[in-house]
């Protein structure tokens, strides 16, 4: 008898012990079971009790219910700690922490050089001007004096629909549309998308972006050009950069140049990102042609105007001194944070 009574006041003891230590309701109730259970510790020791002598058994009796009555305070007291936890502010939540501070988007790089040109443009006087995506081969290619058998009219360079249109391969075609609508004089600037069959690599993709600029008055010469992108330049890029103008051939512009700014990295001293240099090619540009003037009917004898293209993404890449374009269009949020 003594020895089933030690061991009805072990199980509570230990019933007492594991409760304590409950992690969960879950444990809880693995408790209970465990020593309230049918099958469990206490029923068992219960039964053993039928062994016993009938004066033996009431006092048995009594301390069996009375182990029971403390396992389950034990249980009681077990749950509302739990619950109590939940509801325990003061150690889930600390008033007194800073916020979590949520990131903010911003603008994307392309984005904002071109947010930022249109302003220095708009500063000079220029407005925004746009035209569609899909253009047909008049705008696109006749109107800008552009020959039948010229290499960028080819298959391979740009895409044509079934029907003949084309996704534009330049912001050029803008000029005539402008032109078209309206009387001289005419300063535009036209930011936008343009495509090209190119096989993408490092410095080059389907889908790229321009921002054409047109400007036609009287008395337009090539200083005026000179001037309005050197203005252009120290705004974008700071105050140091120095212009260069370069011969070259467009048929839409005659004279046409290219033109390089000095290397913003390096100050025109030679670097990796100007292949040692000193410059960096931006684009085209040159007077307008008197073909293209004669196409939109405007009097070449009277007119004079100057045209210029840059890549938007070749500004962004010297801006960020980013050194492969795909990663403009990846779209990581770990490199947008960047900038
Ligand atoms: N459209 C030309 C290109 O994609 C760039 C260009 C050159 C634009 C001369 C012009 C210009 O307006 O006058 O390469």
């Amino acid at each position: 008898m003594v020895k089933l009574q030690h061991e009805l006041e072990d199980a509570l003891a230990q019933a007492r012990e594991a409760l304590a230590s409950a992690a969960n309701e879950a444990g809880v109730e693995e408790c209970r079971i465990r020593f309230l259970g049918r099958k469990g510790v206490i029923p068992f020791l219960m039964r053993q009790m039928g062994a016993l002598s009938p004066d033996e058994r009431p006092l048995m009796g009594k301390t069996a219910n009375g182990v029971k009555q403390g396992i389950q305070a034990a249980i009681d007291d077990a749950l509302a700690r739990l619950a109590g936890d939940v509801s325990d502010t003061s150690e889930a939540l600390d008033m007194s922490l800073p916020g979590r501070r949520r990131t903010l988007g911003h603008k994307h790089p392309i984005s904002q050089v071109m947010d930022d040109a249109v302003a220095i443009f708009r500063r000079l006087g220029f407005v925004v001007a746009d035209g569609p995506d899909l253009e047909t081969e008049y705008y696109n290619f006749d109107a800008l004096n552009t020959p039948d058998d010229h290499p960028s009219r080819d298959i391979q360079d740009t895409f044509y629909l079934p029907d003949g249109r084309l996704l534009r391969t330049q912001t050029s075609p803008v000029q005539i549309r402008v032109m078209e609508n309206q009387e001289p004089p005419v300063r535009i600037i036209c930011p936008g998308r343009c495509y090209r069959r190119d096989t993408p690599d490092a410095t080059h993709s389907m889908n790229f972006h321009q921002i054409e600029g047109l400007y036609v008055d009287k008395n337009v010469s090539l200083a005026d050009l000179k001037g309005v992108l050197t203005v252009f330049a120290h705004e974008l890029l700071g105050p140091d950069v120095e212009l260069r103008f370069r011969p070259h051939f467009f048929p839409f512009t005659e004279p046409s140049i290219e033109y390089d700014f000095s290397c913003i990295m390096c100050k025109g001293k030679g670097c990796s990102v100007c292949k040692n240099s000193g410059w960096l090619e931006i684009s085209g540009a040159g007077m307008v042609d008197p073909a293209v003037f004669a196409a939109v009917g405007y009097d070449p004898e009277v007119w004079t105007g100057f045209a210029f293209g840059m890549g938007v993404e070749r500004i962004a890449m010297i801006r960020h001194a980013i050194s492969d374009i795909r990663l403009l269009y990846e779209n990581d949020v770990r490199f947008l944070a960047q900038f």
